[in-house]
């Protein structure tokens, strides 16, 4: 079945399609999943295809021939259908914020945040449409020029979790595209009906059908696409073991591959610090988004001397936070995405009691009236939490935070830095000797002084060290590296043989 947008409103259920071969078409063999609305489980968004590797076969050939005219077009006439995209999001950025809110959570001050990072970054991949730079060098050789430029790579598979449905596929997508790549794009089985829209976007504004695939489905899309032999490069973002898992097939394939996984963020509150300013960096941090973002403050490191005085009034504050539909004004805190997110949190609630930490605030679901339908859970907070510990090291993605108690700043660097993670780190002080020592010493792709452990802005590079990522940078000028290939050419209009590393260190240049 062939439609002109990716859904038909049914009786009462509404049938989403994918985008493959130039049109919107079902799933092979007609499978189907729902999505919910994790808020309310009652509340069906939709049903999308349920894809298989077959599906994937498909999208991936169109891909190709997608590839052979984009990768012609100018990367300025790229680079105009970027600011076309970024002015039909931004047309309908309180729309697709209610619709995201709807399927993943979150409250609509945070979606509408999602959707203008993706606004932020379609612009500025325009713009670099006319600055896609390499560099003009002098050769060692007389009448000879040097220089380096860049070439797209063919298809991209782009693979991008629940938590960012806009945000994270546009930081991948935007700069793909705007490189000349084509895109296979499997979102979050979560939230499909944002990366649905957002597809419908960048055919409206022009992209050339076949540039752009949409396949939804579960993890074995993933791994189909990532399996692929003629995807050439993958980016992915999410848990840490599925990352390991898409590493080890690109490593044998020799495919390009961008990894963003897990965190384990500290954010440190030194006792000279802004305690105000503090506290309210370290609500939004552990508890927006329900916790769920890699950037997510997981661990709070207090000094001794404001330690006491700071938990009570962050468990205070944090007590406070009103939970709910995210379409609700007011709404402080949203659901977590699915049931078993819901588990792992609990499990992780479980094991903080086992290893002897304090609950100090929740760690337990929300119920009553409404919040019955939906996946709640209270915001957590454990104190005297042992460095080492495995709720002092283990990635949860919910709203739980760890309260480590340390004398020095010597002793907060090292609780920082001894996790297996290395995304965003924060430090509250006031002394700019100590915070310009954070920035040295903390090991992590991002430090925020006096701001909390998330905020990063799409004109910057992101990204994480040690097990966060494997080296590359989303977001900024550093992402459309990963997106191109470096060529080098030689133009020698000497019209003699000059030899390189011998005639001009004979000795006696003519
Ligand atoms: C993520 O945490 O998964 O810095 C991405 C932030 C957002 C992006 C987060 N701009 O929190």
């Amino acid at each position: 079945m062939t439609h002109h947008t990716g859904h038909v409103q049914g009786d009462d259920v509404t049938a989403f399609r994918n985008f493959i071969g130039g049109c919107w078409v079902d799933a092979t063999d007609g499978g189907t999943f729902d999505d919910v609305n994790p808020a309310d489980v009652r509340d069906l968004v939709g049903q999308f295809p349920r894809s298989t590797a077959a599906d994937v076969g498909r999208a991936v050939a169109s891909a190709q021939r997608g590839f052979a005219v984009w990768s012609r077009t100018p990367a300025p006439a790229r680079g105009d259908v970027l600011r076309r995209i970024g002015d039909l999001l931004t047309a309908r950025k309180d729309e697709i914020a209610q619709l995201m809110t709807r399927e993943m959570g979150k409250p609509v001050t945070e979606t509408r945040g999602d959707v203008q990072e993706g606004i932020d970054t379609a612009y500025y991949a325009g713009t670099m449409g006319r600055q896609l730079f390499g560099h003009t060098v002098p050769s060692e050789l007389r009448a000879k020029w040097a220089m380096s430029y860049r070439r797209p790579i063919g298809v991209c598979g782009i693979v991008t979790p629940f938590n960012f449905p806009m945000a994270i596929p546009t930081w991948k997508m935007f700069p793909a595209l705007l490189c000349g790549n084509s895109c296979v794009f499997k979102p979050a089985e979560d939230v499909p009906h944002t990366a649905t829209v957002l597809v419908e976007i960048m055919l409206e504004a022009g992209l050339p059908p076949e540039v752009i695939q949409l396949v939804h489905g579960h993890g074995d899309v993933g791994a189909a696409i990532v399996s692929h032999p003629d995807v050439a490069a993958v980016s992915f973002t999410g848990s840490t073991e599925t990352g390991s898992a898409v590493g080890e097939v690109c490593g044998r394939m020799h495919k390009r591959l961008s990894l963003e996984m897990g965190g384990k963020n500290a954010q440190i509150v030194l006792d000279d610090a802004d305690l105000e300013l503090a506290l309210d960096g370290v609500l939004w941090g552990a508890f927006g988004t329900t916790g769920q973002r890699c950037t997510a403050t997981s661990r709070l490191v207090l000094q001794r001397g404001i330690h006491d005085r700071f938990l009570a009034a962050l468990v205070d504050r944090a007590g406070r936070l009103r939970l709910g539909d995210g379409r609700v004004a007011g709404t402080d805190v949203g659901p977590l995405i699915h049931a078993e997110s819901r588990a792992k949190v609990e499990s992780y609630v479980a094991i903080g009691a086992a290893e002897g930490a304090t609950l100090a605030l929740g760690g337990k679901r929300a119920t009553g009236g409404a919040l019955d339908h939906g996946f709640f859970f209270e915001p957590t907070i454990f104190d005297g939490v042992r460095p080492g510990s495995r709720l002092e090291q283990e990635e949860i993605f919910g709203p739980v935070l760890s309260v480590i108690r340390v004398d020095s700043v010597d002793e907060a660097f090292a609780v920082n830095n001894d996790v297996r993670y290395g995304l965003s780190s924060s430090i509250y002080t006031r002394d700019v000797n100590v915070a310009f020592r954070a920035l040295a010493d903390l090991d992590n792709g991002i430090t925020y002084v006096n701001a909390p452990t998330i905020g990063a802005e799409a004109h910057l590079p992101f990204g994480g060290v040690k097990q966060t990522g494997n080296g590359h940078r989303e977001g900024g000028w550093q992402v459309y590296d990963f997106y191109s290939e470096t060529k080098v050419g030689y133009v020698d209009f000497s019209g003699t043989l000059q030899r390189a590393q011998i005639d001009t260190y004979l000795g006696t240049p003519d």
